[in-house]
């Protein structure tokens, strides 16, 4: 087989978004373009992929790092020129490269796959990926000449009327024999309305000194969409949910509405698993089978087991069993572990607590830095007062114990097996295992006192 290469075009600072961030990283789906396009390069075999970075290099080769070896062009001067910039690391080297905009965060690599097969099928020395756009208006269109084969592409801003009527695009992946596209690169002009080096204009030239040019014809226009700015952003994010909850649904996920459903493209979920409209599940989130996420829900990062329900409510780096009941309007917060079968209830904030088997926190409470045991009840209003100011402390509630409404429990500080704490208590001593603590004034009544007030008042 030849060696094959790439090249990613992500140099461009990308003017019409109108953004600080630079262009390449803006996400699609919780995921920058410029790494939806290595990842599918990824796939193929290639001897070494080579992103070509300008302004805001550093960002780049951050998000890419090992996936890519990197060049700089300093000052983005066109296409062409971006291209040449790679042959620190391609020049002579003889195979088949494919050059990529990091701008198409759409492109799969089975479509790659078919115009590298088409390209040695055709022992073509240039290949290019088109496609028939229902509006063309942006693209380079792809001129044939009257025996169909291709000719040249000429930009949008450089097109004449009947050029311009074309609707075959360039989608701005190629593959090239390197040796000659490096060469070729050496003959582009900026002679053009942008006073740019296109590397399209390669191909005329090729065409022109009788090399064999191809192009191959992808039917799926969706799929090669370039992000220019924040309309196109928000298409190819549309576009790739759909592909994303198509997904899922094929596996046997139910998703009631896909249009308001949005599921990162790293997220795991089991079959039978239902998702309810306005749920957001992002990063390596896992989950299990018949468990039932939203409606509007957000997930970040969290691992959750089987027929547990997430309802209105937001989790983020946790990890929550099976049977599990949560919400509505709870708040997951980073490192808390839910045990199976408990249930946290509606206003309820738990944070960085480990949380087992069988227990429940139904109402408004705080459970924060604490460890909680098997089968304990915490009631309406608890809150582990976890923060002196300057550090935080732990809470524990063993096995079985019972903790009354609206009590505190001032960390560090341990409540033992099978305990129970009075509601109203402010707790911040340990409590033995199977003790009753109360902790709050006695309640005093005042008989008739307010009669007698009444009665002052009167007199006055
Ligand atoms: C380019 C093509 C056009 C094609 C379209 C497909 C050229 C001249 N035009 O147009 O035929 O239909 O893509 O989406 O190639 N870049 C650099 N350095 C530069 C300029 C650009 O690295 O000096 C990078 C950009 O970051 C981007 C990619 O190259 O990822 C394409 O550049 P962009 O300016 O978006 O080109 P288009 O006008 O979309
Ligand atoms: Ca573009």
């Amino acid at each position: 087989m030849t060696n094959r290469y790439a090249v990613v075009l992500a140099a461009g600072k990308g003017t019409r978004m109108k953004s600080k961030l630079y262009k390449v990283l803006h996400p699609v789906m919780g995921r920058p373009m410029v790494q939806h396009v290595v990842d599918q390069l990824k796939k193929l075999q290639l001897e070494n992929i080579t992103t070509v970075v300008g302004f805001g290099a550093e960002m780049v080769q951050d998000q890419l790092g090992s996936d890519s070896k990197f060049v700089v062009q300093e000052n983005q001067l066109g296409t062409g020129h971006a291209v040449m910039q790679a042959e620190e690391f391609l020049l002579n080297k003889t195979g088949t490269t494919i050059v990529v905009c990091g701008d198409t965060p759409l492109l799969t690599h089975e479509t790659i796959e078919a115009m590298l097969n088409h390209h040695e099928m055709e022992e073509a020395k240039a290949t290019i990926l088109t496609v028939k756009a229902p509006d063309p208006t942006g693209y380079g269109r792809v001129i044939r000449n009257t025996k169909g084969d291709v000719e040249k592409i000429v930009e949008h801003k450089d097109a004449n009327q009947s050029e311009l009527e074309v609707d075959e695009i360039n989608s701005g992946t190629y593959c090239f024999d390197n040796k000659l596209l490096f060469e070729t690169l050496k003959k582009v002009s900026n002679n053009n309305s942008q006073g740019e080096y296109y590397l399209p204009d390669v191909i005329e030239i090729l065409k022109q000194a009788n090399e064999k040019v191809s192009a191959y014809q992808s039917p799926n226009f969706e799929e090669t969409i370039g992000v220019n700015d924040r309309i196109a952003l928000s298409q190819a994010e549309k576009i790739m949910k759909k592909r994303i909850n198509e997904n899922h649904m094929k596996n046997g996920v139910t998703i009631i509405d896909p249009d308001h459903t949005y599921i990162g493209p790293d997220v795991k979920i089991k079959p039978d698993a239902v998702i309810h409209p306005g749920s957001i599940i992002n990063g390596a989130t896992k989950i299990g089978s018949d468990t039932v996420i939203g409606p509007n829900t957000e997930i970040n990062n969290c691992e959750i087991g089987s027929e547990t329900v997430v309802k209105q409510s937001v989790a983020n780096d946790s990890y929550i069993g099976d049977r599990v009941q949560i919400g509505p309007f709870a708040h997951i917060r980073p490192l808390a572990s839910i045990g199976d079968d408990v249930k946290i209830g509606n206003f309820v904030e738990i944070k960085k607590a480990k949380i087992d088997q069988n227990s429940k926190v139904s109402h408004l409470s705080y459970i924060g830095d604490a460890e909680v045991g098997t089968g304990v009840n915490i009631g309406c209003g608890t809150i582990t007062v976890n923060y002196d100011g300057t550090n935080k402390h732990l809470t524990r509630i063993e096995d079985d114990a019972f903790i009354g409404c609206n009590s505190n429990l001032i960390a560090p500080v341990t409540v033992g097996k099978g305990a129970y704490v009075a509601a109203g208590s402010t707790i911040n001593k340990d409590v033995p295992n199977d003790a009753l603590s109360i902790a709050r004034a006695r309640q005093t009544n005042k008989e008739d006192y307010v009669k007698k007030i009444n009665h002052t008042n009167k007199d006055q």
